[in-house]
């Protein structure tokens, strides 16, 4: 068992940021983002994740919660490792506040070059009384012993108090001293159930630096649910109140209702900079980048993350949405053709849509196909890079020009079907003018054994899907 001081974390300079004129982008996606129902990723899965965070060049990525499970643990290890290199960003894992997870998270991160431990306890009288079955002394006492405890591996130690929003003003502020004269250099703000209102949240940020005593000692970090779709504008506020750290998601992935998005976010402050800049100190026509996003790298993260999970993004969905920089309407596509910013007000460039200069098609080499895959975030090994070339090859010779859909495609049947569970053995549907729908399916279970159910549907695929969902046995509505 790893003891106190032998994890080995290198120390980051956190003192150095406290005077920070951009925020600090925490990416959750691989702990909280991964959390979300649906949307498990293997070791293999959150590295590719991992990397094309540091390309879009994150601050922390909160690369999962060691304590959870093993896998957990392996997958925050090898991103510390791979990942967490010197010019790279700094890993953080999460840890509840005890000594188990505390030093499982110390061991996770040690590969890393900056390693920070996340620690947290619930500080709303409804978790406390409910959950942790805790007082407000026990929780004190406990927030200022794990902070030591955790302090003890790296000096990089942020701390939350869970459930911030619903927590008592007074009861909140001693816990947040208490944490910072124990160690802590973050002191991050959950909206855990994503209750607020972006000028409670903005309020809420305002009192704990005016009553807070040692809080210039730390960085001010929100976190936020989107339950009622607040999370964006509540940490907007929370900027503008002095938050410097905002913990997000790539598409809003998370519990629940999900987590900010990180792209909106980034965006926002990056669009309005001219109204954000004063909130910084900036004059308001400074260019200076509110964060150190590579923007050019957003659009690929979105696709990237959407793909592993298997979690699609809304068509609607600001900046990365199939249909964000899509005009339809005459009228629209009248004033765009005669001026751009008749309509628009950021460039598809500045995400990294229409950057891709190559055509990918059936004269295309191994060498372009490599490259553009690892613009997608695809960092594939030599076997699996030929087993997707082939594939390529395959469609090329049928269809002129190869998207990045396609590619992606191309990756999920041809790599990424090692996940597979279930096989589709026939299928067979019938349909016509005067009858019903209706499909049969035979499935081979993650077992081996062959099952097979039939349905009818609204029209030959649903009643396919509605086959497969039977056999799978999940409800349609
Ligand atoms: O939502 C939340 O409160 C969390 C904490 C662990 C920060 O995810
Ligand atoms: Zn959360």
């Amino acid at each position: 068992m790893t003891q106190p001081n032998s994890a080995n974390v290198a120390q980051p300079s956190v003192q150095a940021e406290n005077s920070l004129d951009r925020v600090l982008i925490f990416d959750t996606t691989l702990r909280d983002g991964e959390q979300s129902p649906g949307a498990t990723m293997n070791v293999a899965e959150k590295l590719a994740v991992a990397k094309q965070l540091a390309r879009l060049n994150v601050d922390i990525i909160e690369a999962g919660f060691p304590f959870a499970s093993p896998g957990d643990f392996e997958a925050v290890q090898t991103i510390a490792a791979e990942v967490g290199t010197p010019q790279g960003p700094t890993i953080c894992g999460l840890a509840r506040a005890t000594k188990g997870d505390i030093e499982t998270a110390a061991r996770a991160i040690a590969p890393a070059a900056k390693g920070r431990i996340h620690t947290f306890i619930a500080t709303s009288d409804i978790h406390m009384k409910y959950k942790l079955k805790k007082s407000r002394p026990d929780v004190l006492a406990i927030t200022e012993e794990m902070v030591g405890y955790a302090k003890s591996f790296t000096n990089d130690v942020e701390f939350s108090p869970e459930d911030a929003g619903r927590s008592e003003p007074e009861f909140l502020y001693e816990v947040l001293e208490r944490a910072i004269a124990a160690g802590a250099t973050t002191l991050n703000i959950p909206d855990t159930v994503g209750y607020l209102t972006p000028s409670e949240f903005g309020d809420l940020i305002r009192g704990i630096k005016a009553n807070v005593a040692n809080v210039d000692q730390a960085i001010i970090s929100v976190h936020g649910h989107n339950d009622l779709g607040l999370a964006v504008a509540n940490f907007l506020e929370a900027v503008k109140a002095g938050a410097r750290q905002l913990e997000c998601t790539i598409n809003g992935i998370g519990e629940r209702a999900g987590n900010a998005a990180l792209e909106e976010l980034v965006m926002a402050l990056h669009v309005r900079r001219q109204y954000y800049n004063p909130f910084f100190g900036l004059p308001p026509e400074s260019e200076a980048p509110l964060t150190h996003i590579n923007t050019r790298e957003l659009y690929k993260s979105s696709r990237l993350v959407s793909n592993m999970t298997g979690m699609f993004v809304q068509p609607n969905k600001a900046i990365v949405g199939a249909n964000a920089f899509a005009h339809e309407s005459g009228i629209h596509q009248d004033g765009v053709l005669k001026n751009r910013l008749t309509y628009e007000i950021m460039d598809a460039q500045m995400i990294g849509l229409n950057d891709n200069l190559i055509v990918l098609g059936k004269h295309s080499g191994r060498n372009a196909f490599r490259t553009r895959l690892s613009e997608l975030g695809f960092e594939l090994s030599d076997q699996n890079l030929n087993k997707a070339f082939l594939r390529f090859k395959d469609i090329a010779d049928k269809k002129k020009e190869i998207s990045d859909r396609d590619l992606e495609a191309i990756v999920n049947d041809e790599i990424l079907q090692v996940a597979e569970h279930f096989k589709l053995s026939l299928v067979q549907v019938s349909c016509g003018s005067n009858a019903q729908p209706t499909a049969t399916v035979t499935m081979r279970m993650p077992d081996g054994t062959e099952l097979t159910d039939a349905s009818i549907g609204t029209g030959p695929v649903d009643a396919i899907y509605r086959a497969i969902n039977r056999i799978v046995d999940i409800e349609m509505i």
